[in-house]
Parts: structure tokens; sequence; C-alpha cells
């Protein structure tokens, strides 16, 4: 069913919102219970679609896996997995699916996994995660849109990533975790779901040391020393920074509670410059608050701990309307500002040059309809709508659904007028336009 958002802006949000267990982490989690072969128990798992599509692809492969939506827990027993291809129907639709290529073959010394290609942000190429499985032993060859890779045997090594790639990052710790010997890995991602993978890893026996700083050294164990686990994965830091944006962007005030503050130093210290104020209340707790004028601001996006660019989007949906002109560069895609023609629509002044995006601020953005392209982007697009004078409706929010749990009903409890309504897909106008009661 296609669904859509629509959103009447104005209000200044308020209150407080819980942010989920981190996507980016969730995913990673779940397919590192391939290394296990016994039951692990995953917590603070959100409900999301990409979930629901790691889940479907780790029974395919024949593990048993259990979603339990109400407790956000997942169990999942490895035991039995007899498959180790990852179709294309998977990795399609959710390139966090090709992290099972590390992990089956970490443990099988086999796999073949659908090669994602490129997508609507970025080329997103996956040369590093071959190289390093390569340097690990392992015979890598792309045959009919599948990285088919194998190993007799896999062997610790020196790896060094051109860039800190997460994924590349993710890959080779899966695919090194039971290798004979020791895995120094330099020029590592340092993002905080590099050291929950790590965490988890280490929670069911391996040996891993130095996540979260640039060089990792993955120690070889053997399979049968692992144990089962339970495990609760880290807050959604981008979540928290898209609630953040939005709360800026508002001028509101609100308390996001179950998140790690420092995760979001970035993020925070640009808030600050933009004129906002953020109070740590407790070790997992902050406020935003915002009172006089907004600023514009430059942001440069980097890999962490620099600004993350999955907050890039929302935060050009604040910078839109702050005082004076904002740059923002983007360093890690070659296409994430796709947003940019919707936000004109809606009344912005921004130009994109080459990766940079020339933000000049208006007073007032106006509601209109637009379209979600990716995940962030659409995020982006709710932020302008809660901002925008009069009504604003957000299409193809299947992508926001990818990855921002339950987000109509957490912006509800702040304060914003916001419903997600379901389109009849054989006459999606006329649905609308009947609508029995009044929009809000
Ligand atoms: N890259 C290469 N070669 C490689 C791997 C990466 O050139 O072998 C390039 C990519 O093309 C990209 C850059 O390096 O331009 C960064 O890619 P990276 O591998 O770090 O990203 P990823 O693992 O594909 C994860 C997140 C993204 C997030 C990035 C950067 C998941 C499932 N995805 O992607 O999240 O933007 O790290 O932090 O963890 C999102 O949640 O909206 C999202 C896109």
């Amino acid at each position: 069913m296609h669904q859509k958002i629509i959103i009447e802006g104005g209000r200044k949000l308020k209150g407080e919102v819980t942010v989920s267990g981190a996507k980016n982490a969730a995913l990673k989690l779940m397919a590192a219970s391939i290394i296990l072969g016994d039951t692990c128990e995953l917590y603070n798992v959100p409900e999301l679609t990409d979930v629901y599509t790691m889940t479907n692809l780790l029974r395919t492969l024949g593990a048993e896996v259990d979603y339990n939506e109400e407790e956000q827990k997942v169990t999942i027993n490895a035991a039995e997995i007899d498959n180790v291809e990852a179709h294309y129907d998977f990795v399609s639709t959710m390139r966090a699916s090709f992290i099972v290529l590390g992990a089956l073959l970490g443990r099988f010394h086999e796999a073949k996994v659908a090669l994602p290609g490129g997508c609507s942000i970025g080329e997103r190429r996956i040369d590093f995660h071959i190289k390093g499985l390569e340097a690990l032993g392992a015979q890598v060859k792309i045959e009919g849109g599948y990285v088919i890779a194998k190993a007799k045997k896999l062997t610790g090594s020196k790896i060094y990533l051109d860039r800190p790639s997460v994924g590349a990052t993710e890959n080779i710790m899966l695919a090194s975790v039971l290798a004979e010997g020791s895995t120094i890995l330099s020029n590592a991602a340092q993002e905080p779901e590099i050291i929950d993978l790590a965490n988890f890893l280490n929670a069911m026996g391996c040996d891993i040391s130095g996540a979260g700083t640039s060089e990792i050294i993955i120690n070889g164990v053997r399979q049968r020393d692992l144990n089962p686990l339970s495990y609760t994965t880290i807050p959604d830091r981008v979540e928290a920074g898209t609630y953040i944006a939005a709360i800026i962007a508002t001028r509101g005030k609100a308390v996001i509670r179950n998140i790690f503050p420092n995760h979001l130093s970035a993020v925070t210290s640009k808030v600050i410059e933009m004129g906002g104020k953020i109070t740590v209340l407790d070790p997992f707790s902050i406020e935003v608050s915002f009172c006089g004028k907004l600023n514009g601001v430059n942001i440069v996006t980097q890999p962490y701990p620099g600004f993350p660019t999955d907050l890039q989007s929302p935060f050009i949906s604040a910078l839109v309307q702050a005082e004076g002109v904002s740059i923002v560069t983007e360093n890690i895609y070659e296409n994430r500002f796709r947003q940019l023609g919707e936000l004109r629509r809606m009344g912005a002044d921004v130009q994109q040059e080459s990766n940079k995006a020339i933000i000049k601020g208006v007073r007032q953005l106006t509601g209109a309809q637009v379209i979600a392209t990716d995940l962030r982007a659409g995020a982006a697009l709710i932020i302008a709508g809660l901002c925008a004078d009069g009504v604003s409706e957000v299409k193809d929010i299947y992508h926001v659904d990818r990855g921002y749990e339950k987000i109509v009903e957490k912006f509800s409890n702040l304060g914003a007028n916001i419903k997600r309504i379901e389109l009849d897909e054989t006459n999606l106008d006329v649905k609308i336009n009947n609508i029995d009661e009044p929009l809000f």
C-alpha cells in the first residue's frame, strides 16, 4: 500500500522523544549472529522494514529468527545455516545485507552474495571489501551479478583501507574473527556502530581490540569456543540527530531520551553554533532548546567523529531558514543533495555547486507536495514540512520507514500536526480528495 505523510507546519516541537535502537548497528549484529552458530538474543532492535528484510534474509540462509516487536527483541539461532547465498532481492532493497558476505565467509569459508550496485545517493563501491577479503586468503570473483568468495583457509593479515569505510571495516572484521592468527586493520572506520559490532563479537568470545580507533586488531579464535549471548543494541545517533535538527528548525524545546550524548558531539557543537542550547540532563538524555535567532553555519561531512553525512539533509532543512549564507560540503557520497530540488518547491533558496550546497536563509517555507528520494532526504522533507506555512505532503514514505521507527507517532507526541495516509493505489487522487474527515 502506498502511503504519504501530511503535515500542517508552524508548531514548535515540545515535550520529549525516546530514541530507538540504531538501525545501522542492529542490522550488522543480526548478520554477525551467523558467526556464532548458536543462539543469540538482541534487544533494542527497532521495528523497521530493514530489520524485517534482514530477518527474512537470515531465514533464507537457514537460520531460525524470531522477532518480538513488543519487546524489541530478535532471537537468532544460526546453527542450521545450510545456504551461503544472499539473493539479489534482499541486497537490492537493502545494502546492509552485503555484510553477510564477511560472516558467511568467516564461518563457512564460502559465500555468494549479490553485488549491491550503486544507489540513489552514490556509487557505493565495494573494492575495499574485496581487497580485504583477498588479503585474508579468499579467492573472490564477480559473476552473474554476484560476489563469490571462497577460501581453503583464512589467515590473519595486515590490511590498510584507502578510506575508513564502515561496511569494509565490518566485513573484514567478520571474515577475520575465526581466521588463523591476527589481523591488523589500519585506517579502519571509527563509528560507534563499529564499536557495537566488536563488543557484540567479543561478548560471544571473539578477540577484537582497538574498535573505535583507526587500528583494529582481531585475533582469530575457534568457533567451538564461542558462547550464546544476550546483547543490547546502542541507541540510534542518526535518529537522535534528526529530532535535534527538527527541534532547532521549529525553534522548539524538547528532551531527547535513550541516547549516548558523546556519539553526537559534532552535531551538538553545530547546534550551539546555530544558536541552540544543549543541556545534558543525565548520561542518556539531553534537552535541546532554541531561543533568539537561528544562525547560518558551515557544515562539512566526514567519517566519525566528524559531522555525519546521514544528518546533512535534516540540518539543511533547518539552515534554509537561518540568517545569512550556509555552506554544506558533502564528502562521503556523490549524490546526496537530491532533496534540494524538493526544498526549492517549498521556497528554499539553495543551490548545488559540485559537492556543496549553498544555502541562503529565507524567512518562511511554504507547504508543498514533495517526494522523498531516500531515507534521510525523506526525514529532511518532513522537517521542512514541520516548519512551513500551510500543508505539505511527503510522498514515497517507504524510504523513511526503512530507518525511522514510528516517526509520525514520535513527531505527534512532540506536538506536530502530522499524519500518515494510506493511498488507494488504483486511484490515488480520488482517495485523498474524498477523505471524509478534515486532515487536521
Ligand atoms: N567506498 C568505496 N569503496 C568501498 C567501500 C566504500 O569507494 O569498498 C566509498 C563509498 O562509495 C562511499 C564511502 O566510501 O562513498 C563511504 O562508504 P562506507 O563504506 O563508509 O558506507 P556504508 O558502509 O556503505 C554506512 C551506513 C550509511 C552511512 C555510511 C557512512 C549502513 C547500513 N549504512 O554505509 O548509512 O551513510 O556508513 O557513515 O550502515 C543511512 O543510514 O542512511 C546510510 C546511508
